[in-house]
């Protein structure tokens, strides 16, 4: 009988998770994933497609749907798979939201379905458990700085989403120290790349310009982000998970920091539209000015490092939704309006 290591991912049905299980099953083929997902608005099975229905690889994919937070479904998951690894991506992940539809369901996933994970592993045991988190749990560095956030930066986190976040790390934290499990926490930057949920800054830019409606932008619309293509991401997830050390922490940048201002100009331009779609919107609360993460402690310790550089693939991102209208047409039919926030997005002038 072939024996393979089994790796329980949760959240695979998302954005990342969708490209970890493909990266994971094509690069492994000794490891089987068991996909764990509650299918909330943003979790969708089409992200999978090529794998389901690739005979060999759906072999090694088995779907449950099941939520994170559900301690009895969790623990006789655990039971029947007896996964070697886990990790753990399931999340409420839209910061906006988060702000204006509320925490709630923030707490029950990022903080209550944590704790289930964890309690799980502490009955089952697990080889390795890697619980995928944020650098927004470090809150915000000044635009005109240098700094960059490292492993050691406290955390600040300004909004609901973060801070749900930042609970979730710190019972990890606490597990590993008061249990001894073997557990990684990593931090990475904005990701982007194909099959994000469209209501996230790229798709979401991408999908306006198309439609020729304004790009709304918070503020001045010059808060930055080290934008990540979700391959390196990826990438650093299953360094983590093989060469992690137990209790450690470990940040992800790409080192490709840009303004959402700019961001939108280079869609705009990609796609041949005109400038004046831009619009200056209501600045959203608690936002955070801007995020650079310093990885060395990841190169050096687990031989990572960013690989893929931000304009040829965005290019190819913006290039993959205009291909794929047909991903986004079926969304917006589950789905309705791709982001419930769009009526408090007033324009106003700037000074
Ligand atoms: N997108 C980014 O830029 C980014 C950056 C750093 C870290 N992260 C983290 O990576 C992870 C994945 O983010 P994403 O961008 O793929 O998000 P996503 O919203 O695309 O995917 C989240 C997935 O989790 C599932 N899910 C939500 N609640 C669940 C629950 N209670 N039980 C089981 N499944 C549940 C959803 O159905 C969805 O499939 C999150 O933990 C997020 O905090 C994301």
């Amino acid at each position: 009988m072939e024996k393979y290591k089994t790796v329980l991912v949760t959240g695979g049905a998302g954005f990342i998770g969708s490209h970890l299980i493909r990266y994971l099953l094509e690069k492994h083929p000794d490891f089987k994933a068991i996909n764990i997902d509650k299918l909330t608005y943003s979790g969708n099975q089409d992200n999978l497609k090529d794998i389901t229905s690739n005979s060999k690889l759906s072999k090694r994919h088995i779907f449950v749907r099941a939520d994170i937070a559900n301690k009895s479904k969790i623990e006789s998951i655990f039971k029947k798979y007896n996964p070697d690894y886990l990790i753990n991506l399931a999340a409420e992940t839209h910061v906006d939201r988060s702000i204006h539809i509320g925490a709630k369901e923030f707490i029950d996933t990022n903080v209550y379905g944590t704790f289930v994970l964890l309690e799980a592993i502490k009955k089952f045991g697990v080889e390795r458990a890697v619980f995928v988190s944020t650098d927004e749990v470090y809150g915000s560095l000044g635009l005109g700085s240098k700094s960059k956030f490292t492993e050691l930066t406290q955390y600040q986190p300004n909004v609901p989403y973060s801070a749900t976040k930042a609970g979730g790390d710190l019972l990890c934290r606490a597990y590993h120290f008061t249990w001894h499990l073997p557990i990684v926490v990593t931090h990475c930057s904005n990701n982007y790349g194909p099959y994000q949920y469209p209501e996230k800054l790229v798709p979401f830019f991408t999908l306006r310009a198309l439609q020729d409606q304004p790009l709304p932008l918070y503020g001045d619309g010059k808060n930055i982000r080290d934008w990540i293509y979700v391959l390196d991401h990826v990438g650093g997830i299953e360094a983590a998970l093989l060469n992690g050390k137990p209790g450690q922490v470990y940040n992800f940048g790409a080192d490709e920091e840009h303004t959402n201002i700019d961001i939108a100009k280079i869609i705009l331009d990609m796609l041949g539209k005109p400038h004046s779609l831009l619009t200056f919107v209501k600045d959203r609360p608690g936002h955070d000015r801007r995020y650079a993460i310093d990885y060395k402690k990841a190169t050096k310790e687990l031989g990572w490092k960013p690989k893929y550089k931000f304009r040829p693939m965005l290019a190819k991102t913006v290039r993959w939704y205009l291909d794929n209208k047909n991903w986004i047409k079926k969304i917006q039919k589950k789905t309705g309006i791709i982001n419930p926030h769009i009526d408090l997005w007033k324009p106003h002038k700037l000074n």
